[in-house]
This record gives C-alpha cells, sequence and structure tokens, in this order.
C-alpha cells in the first residue's frame, strides 16, 4: 500500500515525503519537474516523471503500487502569472485536476488531500476568515483552485471517495534538518525574497504598500511554517482512513505578521541591514488576510511545533544561505573549466 504525491518534487510536496518517509510510510511521487527538482526527492521514494493529467499513467502507478490515498499538490501557483495565462492556469490545474480525480474515482481511491489557498477568499470584509467567508477569488489561481474543490465536493457526493481540501495561508521557512526548502527561481514570496535581499542577492526589499489600515500600515498575513503544514496532511491522512468526513480546512496559525515586522524577523536572523523601498500597493493584494483556525484545530490532531515567526525566518534564511553557497560553487566549478 502505498500514497501518490503528486507534485513531490516541489517545495511543500517534498517536504510531504520526508514526513510521510518518517512515518515509515511507502511513497510514489509522481512530477513532471515543470518546477520542482529530482534532487529534493529522496532515493528511497519512488519517482515518476510524469503528469498528474496522464490518466493510463496514472491509473498503472495506482495499480503497480497498490495506492490508497492520493496528496495532489501538482499545480501552477504564483498567482501574478495566472493572471497573465489565465487558461495556462485552468488548464494546468483545474482540466488536469480532473482527470486526476476521476481516475482516482475509477480505480476506487477512497481517501484524497487537497492543496487548496486562501487565494479562494479574494478580498475579504474581514482580516480573519472562516472556512464560510464568501469566496470571491480574485485571480485565475484562485478560481482554478475553487472549480477543484467544487469538483471534489461532487466526487464525494456520489461515490465512496472522502477528501479534505486544506486552504493554505502564507507558507514559508524550511526543513529545519535544512535538506530541502523554496527553491524555485525568481519567487516572488516576502519572506524569501527579504531573506535574498538580506544576503546582498537583490538590492533592496520592495515594500508594497505601506498605507493599509493596518498597525504599521504595511499587509498583514498569516504565516505558517511548511513543517507544520505537511504536518497537518499526515494528520488529515489519519483523520481519512479512520472514517473522517470530507471537509474544507483553513491551514495557518491564526495569526498575523505585518510585512514590516517580517523585514525585522529577517534582519535580526540575518544580523545584517538591508535597502527598503516604498512601493505602492500591489494589485489585487488584501490589507490583510488571517485564518480562523477553530476548525482545523477541532478536525485533526494537529500540534504545531514552529508556530513562531523567528524560527520560520531562521529555517528559511539557512535555506537561502545554503543555495548561495551552492550557486558559487558551481560558478567556481564552472570558471574552473573555463581556466
Ligand atoms: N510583499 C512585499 N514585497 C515583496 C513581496 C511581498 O511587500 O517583495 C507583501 C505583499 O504585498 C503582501 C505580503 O508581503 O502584503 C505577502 O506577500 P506574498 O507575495 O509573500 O504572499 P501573498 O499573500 O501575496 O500570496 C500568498 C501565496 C499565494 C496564495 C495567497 C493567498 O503566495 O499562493 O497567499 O492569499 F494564493
Amino acid at each position: 500500500m502505498s500514497i501518490l504525491i503528486t507534485g513531490g518534487a516541489g517545495y511543500i510536496g517534498s517536504h510531504m515525503v520526508l514526513q510521510l518517509l518518517n512515518e515509515q510510510e511507502k511513497v510514489v511521487v509522481l512530477d513532471n519537474l515543470s518546477t520542482g527538482f529530482h534532487w529534493s526527492v529522496p532515493p528511497c521514494a519512488i519517482f515518476v516523471k510524469g503528469d498528474v493529467g496522464d490518466q493510463e499513467l496514472v491509473t498503472n502507478i495506482i495499480q503497480d503500487h497498490q495506492v490508497t490515498a492520493i496528496v495532489h499538490f501538482a499545480a501552477s501557483s504564483v498567482v501574478p502569472e495566472s493572471l497573465r495565462d489565465p487558461m495556462g492556469y485552468y488548464y494546468n490545474n483545474t482540466a488536469k485536476s480532473c482527470a486526476l480525480i476521476r481516475t482516482a474515482l475509477k480505480q476506487g481511491i477512497k481517501h484524497f488531500v487537497f492543496s487548496s489557498t486562501a487565494a479562494v477568499y479574494g478580498v475579504t470584509d474581514t482580516f480573519v476568515v472562516t472556512e464560510d467567508t464568501p469566496k470571491k477569488p480574485i485571480s485565475p489561481y484562485g478560481s482554478s483552485k475553487l472549480m477543484i474543490e467544487k469538483m471534489l465536493s461532487d466526487a464525494a457526493a456520489s461515490h465512496n471517495f472522502n477528501y479534505v481540501a486544506l486552504r493554505y495561508f502564507n507558507v514559508a521557512g524550511a526543513d529545519p534538518e535544512g535538506r530541502i526548502g523554496q527553491s524555485t527561481p525568481n519567487a516572488t514570496h516576502l519572506i524569501k525574497v527579504a531573506c535574498q535581499a538580506s544576503l546582498g542577492l537583490r538590492p533592496y526589499l520592495e515594500i508594497f504598500g505601506s498605507d493599509y489600515d493596518t498597525t504599521d500600515g504595511t499587509g498583514i498575513r498569516d504565516y505558517i511554517h511548511v513543517s507544520d503544514l505537511v504536518a497537518a496532511h499526515s494528520a488529515t491522512l489519519c483523520y481519512l482512513r479512520n472514517g473522517g468526513r470530507s471537509e474544507v480546512l483553513n491551514c495557518g496559525y491564526g495569526r498575523g505578521s505585518s510585512v514590516l515586522e517580517i523585514v525585522n524577523s529577517v534582519k535580526q536572523a540575518a544580523n545584517r541591514d538591508f535597502r527598503l523601498k516604498y512601493s505602492p500597493r500591489r494589485a489585487g493584494d488584501p490589507a490583510a488576510l488571517i485564518a480562523n483556525t477553530e476548525k482545523i484545530r477541532k478536525t485533526l490532531d494537529w500540534r504545531p511545533q514552529y508556530n513562531d515567526l523567528d524560527l520560520i525566518t531562521r529555517h528559511a534564511l539557512h535555506w537561502e544561505e545554503h543555495l548561495s553557497r551552492e550557486a558559487c560553487a558551481k560558478d567556481n566549478r564552472l570558471t574552473a573549466r573555463v581556466i
């Protein structure tokens, strides 16, 4: 019996693979390596390069490895990119997930964990959102994920199939043991960008908006450590295996941090100052978005271990330092070859 992890070579998926291997589960990773890295998947996990929309391939994987549950991470997840290429997002996220869910149902898969996002809420009237807060996504990315939630709900209503959709808030940090982390080039996420600025890899950190109606005028988000996020997935698998019913759960800590609080935390972790550039608000950014976490805490046996902003930024910074050292070593090897 194995668990199929789609997108298991990506940032969050690769942390999930480590978590499940640590729990002695058998893991099969399916990833097309469009944004993930083969090196981030440990050799003891089975790796298949391919696409979640390939029904024949997924059928073979499920049968060959006796897959009983699917954790579905594979997706395009850059909000501004989704505004430039909406059809690409509906195709890659919604259409391919439809194919994956159809295959799962045909093969009798009963447990499905889905990576949803707080982007399904869009701009809200309140800073803290519950799962019932109206969903008004303002990006094709958010809409593409909300459609998948709907498909899962319809699938569960008509089949012996249970799912949990976890709506992620702002995922950050890296493996506490330093094995993996967020490695996507040109990432736009605040904590990663701030770490890069602290290492001198960027001339400054741009702050998008300082006139919000928040404590210090900058945007507030609920940052969750990637290791706690994947632990929530493990708890979800356990919940579904024990007969838990289908649910949609906010996945955050229920605590907001402003952009300036992040900046200060990164400066402290790096023990270095870096330049800030104040810019106008970024289109589509809400002032604040914080998870109401009552439902996830009641539903799952989940005890977050890294609910500490300074720990999150420290782990993110360690990973960024690692990437930077690797890049230097690669440059040196290339230079040596040229000489
Ligand atoms: N920010 C800056 N400067 C930067 C980057 C970000 O000031 O260089 C600010 C943003 O304006 C925002 C906060 O930092 O106030 C967080 O921005 P991120 O880009 O790190 O994250 P978002 O909140 O925009 O997006 C995150 C996930 C998305 C998800 C969304 C749900 O990255 O995948 O939350 O709301 F869809």
